[in-house]
């Protein structure tokens, strides 16, 4: 077997080559079926939720990226060895569901998956990458998040995996945003950026304000490895607005700190019984516009102090989006940003807008205070003003990383032959786990339905057995064949 060392070589190699086209240079705006519906899925339901997402606003906000994910194929590939939509669940086929997405002036997206099969068992792309693009590209696909499931122990390693269906995308000539799904695993931000459109920094969300946090502190000092002409850090689907039973200061937190990391925003509640207020919140244009705006320096972690913390992005023309949170159980708390803390002369008058009331606060210099009640937020942007002649630059060179280094110590992202060792070690474990598996399956086998075993031999009488065809003396032990 190969060293992890030479396949990490190999695969820096494979990603010197042409990065994909970006066909979206900002993080997507969207639907993904899979946090509300799992792989309980059929096309009445994606046209519904088109037409839902159409109606209620959402589309016309930005969100036009409807993503299927797992669980819309056969089980088996069809006689010419392409992937088949599920006859009874999408019975007119995936070309016909998409041209109605379309139709509503919205996107199409699909599921697959870069090992044998997919997560839920539908068949995976490896092996398959050119036909499948071919597929998907004929239906008229606009978007693919590609998984990372059942691979062979082999074939291990993600980056040739990713980036041969890369190149099968790019073959086809069609735009479709690539959106990795790694779970966080090697470190996707240190390579994923010369495959793709985005890469999933950790393992899946679930909707509890526990997995909203425990995600929030692992995409802390990711900021560096994303923004302009790279990709984005994809921090999972905004599974706690609408689903579980997050309060709406949570489900603000939720939303704003993943729009402020410059994460897709992929809603993933059911829209056909979504609450108003979770639907309010999706629809906070101005912290949509954060997600989405021209800069694309994604948000960090500025100050922490107790159950206090301030995260911060610059935007566009030298402004600020600040994002004050209060993770504590105490009610309603004050928590004031200096502009120190943003990387701002004390002296700047800026004014101060709060982004959820899309109201203004007023003028300020050197600091500014708001109220988060617990498990909640307060989203600002702070606009210096312009003094005399002087105009704004539009990046004025300030990243919140900056100031996170001046705290706290960076987190070691080394290129991570580590991670990739750690990889092979695993794969190796898998190999002898699964040898390890078809031994005991055999020896149940010769014990039950075929061999066997009648003693030690040398506790044995000479006689008591009649050596012959189907009797084996193994090291000690006389088995017989039996049934
Ligand atoms: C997981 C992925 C989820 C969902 C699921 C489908 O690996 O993280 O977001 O796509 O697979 O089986």
């Amino acid at each position: 077997m190969r060293s992890p060392l030479w396949r990490l070589a190999c695969s820096l190699a494979l990603l010197s080559a042409a990065a994909r086209a970006l066909p979206a240079a900002k993080p997507l705006l969207g639907y993904n079926t899979w946090n509300a519906f799992r792989t309980n899925i059929d096309e009445q339901l994606i046209r519904d939720i088109a037409d839902r997402l159409v109606e209620l606003g959402l589309a016309a906000a930005g969100y036009t990226y409807l993503n299927i994910d797992d669980g819309w194929s056969e089980r088996r590939r069809d006689g010419t060895g392409q992937l088949v939509a599920h006859r009874r669940r999408f019975p007119s086929g995936m070309a016909a569901l998409a041209e109605h997405v379309h139709s509503r002036g919205l996107r199409f997206g699909i599921y697959g998956d870069a090992g044998k099969r997919t997560c839920a068992g539908y068949p995976g792309s490896r092996g398959h990458e050119g036909t499948d693009a071919r597929t998907w590209a004929s239906w008229g696909v606009d978007l693919l998040k590609y998984d990372n499931c059942n691979y062979d122990a082999a074939d291990w390693d993600p980056v040739p995996r990713y980036a041969a269906m890369r190149d099968a995308l790019n073959a086809t000539g069609r735009p479709v945003v690539y959106s990795l799904c790694n779970w966080g695993a090697l470190r996707p931000w240190l390579w994923a950026d010369k495959v793709r459109h985005s890469w999933r920094t950790t393992g899946d969300i679930h909707p509890t304000w526990g997995s909203v946090m425990e995600i929030l502190d692992a995409s802390t000092d990711l900021a560096r490895f994303a923004g302009p002409g790279r990709g984005h850090n994809d921090a999972d689907m905004l599974e706690a607005v609408g689903n579980g039973k997050l309060t709406l200061g949570e489900q603000r937190a939720h939303f704003a700190l993943w729009a402020l990391l410059k994460s897709p925003l992929l809603i993933g509640t059911d829209l056909r019984s979504i609450h108003p207020d979770s639907l309010a919140i999706l629809k906070a244009r101005e912290v949509i516009a954060i997600n989405q705006d021209p800069l694309g320096v994604a948000g960090d972690l500025v100050w922490v102090h107790g159950s206090l913390r301030i995260y911060a992005a610059p935007l566009a023309g030298g402004g600020r989006a600040v994002v004050l949170l209060n993770t504590g159980d105490a009610g309603p708390t004050n928590i004031t940003v200096t502009w120190q803390q943003l990387g701002l002369p004390a002296g700047t008058a800026a004014g101060v807008r709060d982004l959820f009331a899309e109201r203004d606060v007023g003028e300020f210099e050197g600091a500014v205070s708001a109220a988060a009640t617990q498990h909640d937020v307060a989203v600002v942007k702070l606009t210096p003003l312009a003094s005399g002649n002087s105009s704004r630059a539009a990046d004025d060179g300030w990243r919140p990383w900056h100031q996170l280094h001046a705290q706290l110590p960076p987190r070691q992202h080394r290129p991570s032959v580590r991670g990739w060792l750690l990889a092979g070690a695993a794969a190796a474990a898998l190999r002898l786990a699964a040898v390890a598996i078809s031994i005991a399956r055999w020896r149940r086998r010769v014990a039950g339905s075929g061999w066997r075993r009648l003693g030690d031999a040398h506790s044995m009488a000479a006689g008591t057995v009649q050596l012959g065809p189907a009797v084996f003396v193994g090291p000690g032990r006389v088995w017989r064949l039996v049934g």
